[in-house]
């Protein structure tokens, strides 16, 4: 065994010890009460890239939460890479579901369970692990690494896309790596060449200026509540189609040798199914499951509250609606193209006797990158180094805001190569990191700055 495979092994537990120190960190972005503590993770983060022997560890506001960026730059005439993750987490809640705390990480069954143990502080402190392991057997890395770890990615990255272009000329790099994102299965590496976008708003109804008793008033004044339900119904066809106008005009169609590709994976449709706990698939008519999620847009209801939703029962004839309706969207969708087509499809279907307004809470396009650019040929054998087996290529239906924003001001090879699970419960109570995952992340990704300095 070579020397730096011996280290990966040796130093596992200090690996996940230090995975578990910011895993207890609450770094949440999204609720105002967390703000000390995302920086404080923020500060943690650097203190430790620092510690692993990075020239560069710098903690840098922004108008939102602040960035961690990193360098070592120690190997002239090899490859620069930047790696991109984030530190911020989604909110716990619902408490009450969860068997241990989320900050409180511990490791049952062979798995490692906590806010942020898979999305995404695991698979960034893959990277630091593998950095470790370098520096530890060679005192260097075989590449140069920038590295941007962002505190805003689960609330849409509304600043971080200033931040990058304030220190353009600092993140100068050959190819963008990212982990977060998912394997085909525990012993499946994938790497991923394309994600959807996200265009989120809220839907507000107004009618009478206040509650009114639904006796008094009911059927002489339009009800917000039902004239809300009226619209949300009218967005979709019952093909499972959008229906705002042009909608679609720039889904980019699944060629015949993709849709072939995609059918050929190892995908466990009745395994993904039970895991989603509905009773049957549902969507979009015409294509198949992994499809739909993958490849073609959608819409859905993430929240919706209106009038009464206490104990009982209460009369009342609600003066306001309101609803999160997001759409995730598909290469070449623009959610700047689409934003206004919503608005003004959204008021045509609203019914007399209520105001419409549509916010706009934020967006990010759709990411595309070539299946066969070349430095996915060094991602391809570091994986199969570390698992074994080569990748399969993958799509996904999640979004990563900045992954557009890269291509554009950067306009370099992107390495999406991501270690969840589909029963990582991500975003939900008990999420988890396999420590399969882990560490065999951590080897992929320490092989990884091997192969790239080959190139
Ligand atoms: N890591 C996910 C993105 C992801 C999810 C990739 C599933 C692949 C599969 C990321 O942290 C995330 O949750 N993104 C948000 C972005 C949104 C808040 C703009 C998402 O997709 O909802
Ligand atoms: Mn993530
Ligand atoms: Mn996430």
């Amino acid at each position: 065994m070579d020397r730096l495979t011996e280290c990966l092994e040796q130093d596992r537990e200090r690996y996940l010890d230090d995975l578990k120190a910011v895993l207890r960190i609450p770094s949440v972005s999204a609720q105002p009460d967390h703000k000390d503590d995302v920086a404080r993770c923020a500060r943690h983060v650097a203190e430790h890239l620092k510690s692993l022997g990075m020239t560069r560890a710098e903690v840098v506001p922004t108008a939102g939460h602040p960035v961690v960026h990193a360098e070592w730059l120690g190997a002239p005439g090899k490859p620069t890479v930047l790696l991109y993750g984030h530190y911020d987490v989604q909110p716990p809640e619902p408490l009450e579901l969860w068997k241990s705390g989320p900050f409180e990480p511990v490791v049952r069954d062979g798995k490692l369970y906590a806010r942020g143990a898979c999305d995404d502080k695991g698979q960034v402190y893959m990277h630091l692990g593998a950095i470790a392991a370098h520096m530890k057997t060679s005192g260097k890395l075989p590449i140069n690494v920038k590295l941007v770890i962002e505190g805003e990615e689960e609330v849409g990255s509304d600043h971080l896309e200033a931040f990058l272009r304030e220190r353009r000329r600092d993140l100068d790099a050959d190819v963008i790596v990212v982990s977060d994102t998912s394997m085909m299965g525990p012993d499946q590496p994938a790497l991923c060449y394309a994600l959807r976008g996200i265009l989120y708003t809220q839907i507000e109804v107004v009618g009478p200026t206040r509650d009114l008793h639904s006796g008094e008033f009911g059927g002489a004044v339009a009800n917000p509540a039902n004239a809300l339900c009226a619209i949300v119904a009218a967005l979709k066809d019952g093909d499972g189609r959008i229906t705002v106008p042009g909608f679609y005009d720039r889904v980019r169609a699944l060629s015949p040798a993709e849709r072939e590709a995609m059918r050929s994976l190892p995908f466990d449709e009745a395994g993904f199914l039970k895991e989603s706990g509905a009773p049957q698939a549902f969507g979009e008519k015409g294509f198949t499951t992994m499809e739909r999620i993958w490849a073609r847009p959608t819409l859905d209801v993430n929240g919706m509250w209106s009038g009464y939703i206490g104990e009982g029962s209460k009369t009342v004839l609600p003066s306001f609606a309101a609803a999160k309706v997001s759409m995730r969207l598909v290469p070449d969708q623009d959610p700047d193209d689409l934003m206004p087509r919503i608005e003004s499809h959204v008021k045509k279907l609203a019914p007399p006797g209520v105001t419409v307004a549509l916010k706009d809470l934020h967006s990010a396009p759709p990411f595309l990158t070539s299946p066969d650019h070349p430095m996915l040929g060094a991602a391809r054998r570091a994986l199969e180094r570390a698992w074994g087996k080569p990748p399969v290529m993958i799509r996904e239906g999640g979004s990563i805001p900045v992954m557009a924003t890269f291509q554009k001001t950067h306009g370099l090879p992107c390495i999406l190569m991501g270690f969840g699970l589909h029963d990582d419960q991500v975003h939900a109570p008990n999420e988890k990191f396999s420590l399969s995952s882990f560490y065999g992340g951590t080897k992929s990704a320490a092989y990884l700055y091997q192969e790239l300095a080959r190139t």
